[in-house]
Formats: C-alpha cells, sequence, structure tokens
C-alpha cells in the first residue's frame, strides 16, 4: 500500500502525488496545484478548522467516537482515581509521570508562588462589586506579566519552568481573590500546609478561624474535577493559548487570552449556562417542554454535545460519581433531578439520537460546584484554575516544535475587486 494520495486537478487535467503522514496531507503540498504559474496555488477552506491538524502533540488523546480521554498515554479514568491534579500538571508537563522525589519537588516549587504581589489586590479593588469573576480572572493574569519581565524569555528553559511555577501556583490565589472581592470579604491568604484544592478552598472559605481545614472529601472531588479539566487538546482555548503564544508574547499573556476563550459560553462558559438553564426549567414536569423547545430551534440543550465527542464525554461520567460523594456531604442539590431527567428524555430523542448529542464534562460540573458553595459565575473560573496546566503544557509544545511559526490562516476573499476612491459629495444613499 502506498502512502500517498493523488488528485487530478480536471481544469487542467494535471495529476499531483501527495504523500499521506499520519493520516493527513500537508495543506502545503496543495501549493503545487496550479492553473498558471502566477497563480498562488491551491489552498484549503475549513472554517472552524473542523478537518485541519493545526499541529502534530504528543500530550492528550481523545477518540471522541469511543468517548478515549488520555493524557500522555494514560486513561483518564485511571488518573482520575490515583493520581491528583498536581501530578496530572506534572505529567501533562513533563511527559511522565513524577518520581518521589520529583513530584515533592514540584509540589513544593508550585507551593511557594501561590502568594502574589500586593499591588495584584489593588487592580482587583478597581473592579465594581459585581464585575464577573472571569473578567477579572481575565485582565489579572494579563498584568501579572508585568511583575515577571524575565517572562518575555520564553526560549530559555528555566523562565518557562518559572514562570510555570508562579502561573500554576497563583491562578487559584487570583480565582479565590477575585471571588472574595465579589463578596466584599477580606482576602484570605495562601496555606502553604495545605494541598493544593484545600489551599484554594481556605482561600476562598476561611472566615475568622486561625487555621481552615478542608472537608476531604470537597477538597478531594474538587482535585479529581481539576484532572478532568486540565487539557483537552485542541479545543478552543487552547487553540488561543497556542495562536497567540505563536507571536512570542509572554506566557501570562498568552493564558489571559486561553482565559479569554475559555469565557465564552459554547466552551467553558456552559457550565454556568447550564446551571441558569437548570434553573429556568425549575421542576423535573417542565422538562418535555424545555426539550421541544430546544428542538424547535429556541435555543441549545446547554452542557450538551461537542465537536469531537459523538459520545459520552468520559469526564462526565466520572463527574456524575463525584456528584454522588460531594451530595453525601453538602446534601443532594435538587437540580440533579432536572439534569438526570434531561439527560434520560434527550438520550431517548431522535433529534439527539440523530446529531451524537451527549452530556460533556460541563452538564454536571456546575451541579457540583453549587453545591459546594460557589456562586454560578464563579464557574468558568474554576475551570481556568485546573486548564492551566494543559495550556502551559501545549504552549511550550508549540514554541520547542521546529515546525511551527507564527499562527497566520490563509483567508479566501471575497469582497469588492479594486474600485476608485469617491469624494463623499459623491457617494449616493445606500
Ligand atoms: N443542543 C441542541 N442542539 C445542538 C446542541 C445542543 N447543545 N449542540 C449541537 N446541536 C445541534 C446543532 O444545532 C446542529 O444541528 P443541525 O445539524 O440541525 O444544524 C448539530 O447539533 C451539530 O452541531 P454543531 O453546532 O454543528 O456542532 P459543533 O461541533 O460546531 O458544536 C458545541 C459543538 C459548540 C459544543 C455545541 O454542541 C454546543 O453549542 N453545545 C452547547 C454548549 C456547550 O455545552 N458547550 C461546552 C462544550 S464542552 C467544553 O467546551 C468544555
Amino acid at each position: 500500500m502506498k502512502n500517498s494520495l493523488t488528485v487530478t486537478d480536471n481544469r487542467t487535467g494535471k495529476s499531483y502525488e501527495l504523500a499521506i503522514q499520519n493520516g493527513a496531507i500537508r495543506a502545503g503540498d496543495l501549493r503545487q496545484i496550479k492553473v498558471a504559474e502566477d497563480d498562488f496555488g491551491l489552498m484549503s477552506y475549513d472554517p472552524a478548522f473542523m478537518n485541519t491538524a493545526s499541529c502534530t502533540s504528543r500530550i492528550t488523546f481523545i477518540d471522541g467516537d469511543k468517548g478515549i480521554l488520555r493524557y500522555r498515554g494514560y486513561p483518564i479514568e485511571e488518573l482520575a482515581e490515583k493520581s491528583t491534579y498536581l501530578e496530572t500538571a506534572y505529567l501533562l508537563l513533563y511527559g511522565e509521570l513524577p518520581t518521589k522525589a520529583e513530584l515533592e519537588d514540584w509540589v513544593y516549587n508550585v507551593t511557594i508562588h501561590t502568594i502574589i504581589h500586593e499591588n495584584i489586590k489593588k487592580f482587583i479593588d478597581g473592579f465594581h462589586y459585581d464585575a464577573h469573576p472571569m473578567g477579572m480572572l481575565v485582565s489579572t493574569v494579563a498584568a501579572l506579566s508585568t511583575y515577571y519581565r524575565d517572562a518575555k524569555s520564553i526560549f530559555d528553559g528555566e523562565s518557562r519552568r518559572r514562570q510555570t511555577y508562579r502561573l500554576i501556583g497563583k491562578m487559584p490565589t487570583l480565582a479565590a481573590f477575585v471571588y472574595r472581592h465579589t463578596r466584599g470579604m477580606p482576602y484570605a491568604y495562601p496555606d502553604n500546609d495545605l494541598s493544593y484544592t484545600g489551599n484554594f478552598l481556605n482561600m476562598l472559605f476561611k472566615m475568622t478561624e486561625v487555621k481552615y481545614q478542608p472537608d476531604p472529601i470537597l477538597e478531594r472531588a474538587l482535585d479529581v474535577l481539576f484532572i478532568l479539566h486540565a487539557d483537552h487538546e485542541q479545543n478552543c482555548s487552547t487553540n488561543a493559548m497556542r495562536s497567540v503564544g505563536s507571536s512570542h508574547v509572554d506566557p501570562y499573556s498568552a493564558v489571559a487570552a486561553a482565559a479569554a476563550a475559555l469565557y465564552g459560553p459554547l466552551h467553558g462558559g456552559a457550565n454556568e449556562e447550564v446551571l441558569r438553564m437548570l434553573t429556568e426549567i425549575g421542576t423535573k414536569d417542565r422538562v418535555p417542554e424545555f426539550i421541544k423547545r430546544v428542538k424547535g430551534g429556541e435555543g441549545l440543550l446547554m452542557g450538551f454535545g461537542h465537536r469531537v465527542y459523538k459520545n459520552y464525554d468520559p469526564r462526565a461520567k466520572i463527574i456524575k460519581r463525584v456528584a454522588d460523594q460531594v451530595f453525601e456531604v453538602t446534601g443532594r442539590n435538587p437540580l440533579l433531578d432536572i439534569a438526570l431527567e434531561l439527560e434520560r428524555i434527550a438520550l431517548e430523542d431522535d433529534y439527539f439520537i440523530k446529531r451524537k448529542l451527549y452530556p460533556n464534562v460541563d452538564f454536571y460540573s456546575g451541579i457540583i460546584y453549587q453545591a459546594m458553595g460557589f456562586p454560578v459565575d464563579v464557574f468558568p473560573v474554576l475551570f481556568a484554575i485546573p486548564r492551566t496546566s494543559g495550556w502551559m503544557a501545549q504552549w511550550e509544545e508549540m514554541l520547542l516544535d521546529s515546525e511551527q511559526k507564527i499562527a497566520r490562516p490563509r483567508q479566501v476573499y471575497l469582497g469588492s475587486p479594486q474600485r476608485s476612491y469617491v469624494g463623499i459629495d459623491q457617494r449616493k444613499a445606500r
């Protein structure tokens, strides 16, 4: 079997043989297909990158038809059961599970970078009390770039490592401070005796007690949720991270861009929308009417559907189990019954079956977050914290990939041909 594709250009009758490598042809090879010597050459047109690989990657594998997700080859189910978020972050970044000494060193370095400069509090203080937490997070992450001038040395491995510690260490602190600002509560400083998620809960919920003790079940549940959200190959925000990072900007600015992409309701903002949707539906008996409206084109069933998964999102399965553990501590969130009914009806309905629409990671995560005491508009922030390790891993892979250059897609121009400028007095009303 020959690993190539032969195409015939019917405009010229010429045939071309294009190499196939790893199940792909190189779009650049199409450029040799021309009708004349001065022709630009053939391009591929692929809005929204539906069938275009923009990179090679060794980080995350997804088989959307089979519902498989693996980080560096390890199934997500095993990591969710046996690993911790920081260990998984190490795996994503460095390609292998750490030894005991490597893990200790990694956890130590992330932990000592949890403190933020006091001035950052002034930025947060400057936001209106009802500013969206994600808007504040995006802005303050971008502001971090002004504190770490060494971050511009993106081809210095030591500098990249330092910025990685800082970003992974500081994201929970920024997120917690942003949350407390919306509540009018004094900021609670990091407690480096606690685990990554234990400390996050401390910075969020500490009141007047001298030492905050996180509930171990909630601490572990949040850690599992963080593992599930750590990376997801070339999704919208990761593509933003790579694309913005390809201009060789510092990683804080690139993470701000990625977080901005995550903010959108079709991406990380979906968990927030799911909660609003469930609250609006209100009771189980109103589910059939809501499904009817979705099928009639009146909005989407938020938390359903995925560009890659055409099967049950494996993360949603794990989250359903985590929900049971969390509800044992917090009490059952009544919205769960509406969600279960939505899932039951949707999975039996031809509209959803035909389009292969299944619950995605956001369908159940919001219900857990709400039960844990998080306000709805903090949900996307809870997504951005763990995804930072994935963004950083993908960013570094992009920087070290000799095939990558500044990301700059082509376009198919359909606008006006050349025309001459018309003076304002001569222009006709449209
Ligand atoms: N509810 C109802 N119908 C849907 C939904 C949904 N949630 N998702 C897709 N469809 C329909 C579309 O209307 C379309 O129907 P048509 O063929 O009759 O036009 C068909 O299913 C295919 O959908 P596309 O929009 O083409 O699929 P795409 O891959 O572009 O979109 C996306 C994927 C954005 C996730 C989409 O399913 C969606 O908007 N879902 C709701 C938002 C959501 O939950 N986002 C979170 C995704 S997970 C994450 O980012 C972490």
